[in-house]
């Protein structure tokens, strides 16, 4: 540092121009490609160096230097801004038939025989806020948001805080930087930051958001742009208002320049010969809806070559040239007409609510949960409430929005219960979760049963809910271990049971108790706490049944990945005498264990690799396989860096299949991946 007090005030000048080009570049990798170059280290020290040269020489601050992301002050009202050229919305194309509409409608207007080819570029549909960003000569200057489409909100202090959002354009080799550029695309927030930024809201006892979509508005539009720094925000491109300096000959073109500028933008795209291609692209996307970090609504289907959209033109709204194929919604509106609460298997007590049944993709849906007392309280959400539905992928249908508008003052609150409703025990309250405090609680044991018996626990098949109420309600299990001393004849006396059915299952359970692994069993008994993960490094620790069950609270303490919680949860749940006979009662059934030795697990194909997924996976999904990931002891990540070990490649695969294939990182199929979980252990 003393060295830099030395600087003449020329050479300050050079070296914080310097300075501002290596922190965009790495920033560039960092937050648009997801790729960094240099640790958080050595950029924080350019950062830092940076900060204090612009301290001694505050004349050389300039709006567009990396250091003025953040700190810009509150303002009383944002101001207006006119767009340069109407920023339009798109029709909507809710089915593959209004798609094909849309491309006869383009040739009728064209003068173009009905089998001609037209090429389309598919991109996604981005969930978001629709935004405009100016540069002038490569300088970002202006952001608004598109407002009413004619005029919008200034909010160029909080654009700047997005990372991703360049400051300066990067100068391509190939492409002049344009005197001025309007670059428009939509301000996002993540998946997983919107739920972190709601767990965070609702912990705060702050209001929580409905959707990405929401929270990116809400932190947007923010007079004080401080709020804006502190969300995590995104910005793809997706299109430009005016440009001069530079022409375009199709909408392809502009993507790639935006890319080549430094923005990120829409991805996963395609350019589509016909309408049958595009169709292709619709239902791939749609397929892999889930799997993508923003939330999607559709597909954005626009003619590729732009001096077509001159010929087609616009209606008031919206232009001839583009159409959004919207995806079927996963979200529905519907009533509350009563609530139920569910006891699961360590006593949890969760508020469900029974729906006036409505068809969400396919499914009808009428319940959803209500997730636990704080959620509820939180939305206050109420017995005769309108309320909006979503159900995503293979995820519990869950309340997204209660809209209150539609009150009429008839709506009951809901109360907590003050006696479990199966057994009628006490119920006590643990944080957000009541809990019924009988550990004999039929409920409790119905769950338990399915959970033990389930595929990814000891996998016994043809033991369901169904049955395992049946068990329960006939007094023929009153504790796990009495599933191994079912009879035939005990079967054969339930309904739905003939001697065919009640003979599979017995062999069922006779094949589901040898040789159990270790971890396998550790996680189907239901200790409070231990996830298949924690099993498995339990299993991995203890190498056997009987060392495990004499661990104290401090040995587990010691285990990296086990914290006090869990520690307690599993010494208490060893200690009490009741789940000792019941375990005592299944070895003498018969039940073995295959015990471990650390050295034998450690072999986990995944074990501190860093894992990531391209494409979608036909056998499950992707949050099932990054959980089995996580559980073998690696790490997934969405984005390949030197850092990743292994690319897990399934259908469709997009921009990291091409990363992963220039950075030369090893690549597996779907059936290679099956393949090593089978070796691990799992059963898939
Ligand atoms: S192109 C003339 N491309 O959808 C309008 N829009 O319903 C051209 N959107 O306001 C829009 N992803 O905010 C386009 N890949 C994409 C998009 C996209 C999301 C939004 C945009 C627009 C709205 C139209």
């Amino acid at each position: 540092m003393a060295e830099k007090k030395r600087l003449s005030r020329e050479e300050a000048r050079k070296r914080i121009e310097e300075l501002r080009e290596l922190i965009n570049y790495h920033n560039y990798r960092y937050y648009v490609l997801d790729s960094p170059e240099i640790t958080d280290e050595e950029y924080d020290e350019l950062f830092r160096e940076l900060v204090e040269l612009e301290q001694m020489f505050p004349e050389f601050i300039t709006p567009d230097s990396p250091t003025q992301r953040v700190g810009a002050p509150p303002r009383k009202e944002f101001g207006e801004v006119r767009h340069t050229i109407p920023m339009l919305s798109l029709q909507d194309a809710r089915n593959e038939d209004e798609l094909r509409e849309f491309d006869q409608r383009v040739k009728r207007l064209l003068g173009l025989p009905q089998d001609a080819d037209i090429e389309y570029m598919a991109e996604p549909k981005f969930d978001g806020l629709s935004c405009e960003i100016v540069y002038e000569n490569g300088r970002y200057t202006l952001a608004s948001t598109r407002g009413d489409g004619v005029v919008g909100e200034d909010v160029t202090p909080n654009v700047r805080t997005i990372r991703s959002v360049p400051m300066r354009l990067l100068k391509p080799k190939d492409l002049p930087i344009p005197k001025r550029i309007e670059v428009r695309g939509e301000v996002l927030m993540r998946k997983d930051d919107f739920e972190k930024l709601n767990q965070e809201l609702a912990r705060k006892g702050e209001k929580t958001f409905a959707n990405p979509r929401n929270a990116a508005a809400g932190s947007l539009r923010q007079l004080d742009p401080n709020i804006t720094a502190q969300r995590k925000l995104d910005f793809v491109a997706w299109g430009v208002g005016v440009v001069e300096g530079v022409t375009f000959k199709k909408q392809s073109e502009i993507l790639d320049a935006l890319e080549k500028y430094g923005f990120k933008a829409s991805r996963p795209r395609k350019v589509c010969k016909n309408i049958d291609e595009v169709i292709e692209y619709y239902r791939a996307m749609e397929a892999q809806r889930e799997s993508f970090v923003y939330e999607l609504d559709g597909i954005v289907v626009k003619v590729n070559d732009l001096s077509l959209h001159e010929k087609l033109g616009q209606t008031s709204r919206s232009p001839r040239w583009a159409i959004a194929g919207k995806f079927a919604p996963r979200r529905k509106t519907t009533r509350i007409i009563d609530v139920v609460y569910s006891v699961g298997r360590t006593g949890t007590i969760t508020p469900v609510a029974i729906l006036e049944p409505v068809e969400i993709g396919g499914v009808i849906v009428s319940r959803a949960t209500l997730h636990n007392f704080d959620f509820v309280r939180l939305m206050d959400v109420r017995i005769g409430d309108t309320v909006i539905v979503q159900r995503a992928g293979d995820v519990i249908p869950e309340i997204v929005t209660v809209i209150k508008e539609k009150r009429t003052g008839k709506e009951k609150p809901i109360q907590p219960p003050e006696k479990c409703p199966v057994c009628g025990a006490d119920v006590v309250k643990e944080g957000a979760y009541y809990r019924c405090v009988n550990i004999s609680c039929p409920a409790r044991l119905v769950q338990s049963i399915i959970h033990f018996a389930s595929r990814r626990a000891m996998d016994i098949e043809g033991l369901g809910e169904k049955t395992a109420r049946l068990l329960v309600d006939r007094g023929l299990v009153k504790d796990l271990a009495d599933i191994f001393y079912l009879k035939k004849e005990d079967l054969l006396k339930l309904p739905g049971f003939a001697d065919k059915s009640a003979q599979n299952l017995i062999d069922a359970i006779e094949r589901a108790k040898k040789d159990v692994p270790l971890w396998r069993f550790l996680y189907a008994i239901g200790i409070p706490n231990v996830g298949e993960y924690t099993a498995r490094v339990l299993a991995e620790r203890f190498g056997t049944f009987e060392k495990l069950k004499n661990a104290t609270y401090t040995e587990l303490l010691e285990i990296e990945g086990i914290g006090p919680e869990i520690a307690r949860s599993i010494v208490e749940f060893f200690k009490e005498p009741r789940n000792i006979q019941v375990i005592e009662k299944m070895f003498k059934a018969g039940l073995t264990l295959k015990e471990v030795t650390g050295a034998e697990v450690k072999e986990s194909p995944f074990a501190g690799k860093t894992v990531v997924f391209t494409g979608a996976l036909k056998s499950m999904t992707r949050d099932r396989a990054k959980e089995l990931v996580e559980m073998l002891g690696g790490r997934v990540s969405n984005s390949v860096s030197r850092k990743t070990d292994l690319v897990v490649v399934g259908e469709n695969p997009g921009s990291k299949y091409r990363r992963a294939q220039q950075l030369g990182i090893e690549m597996i199929n779907e059936e290679e991946f099956l393949k090593l979980l089978r070796e691990a252990g799992i059963k898939v």
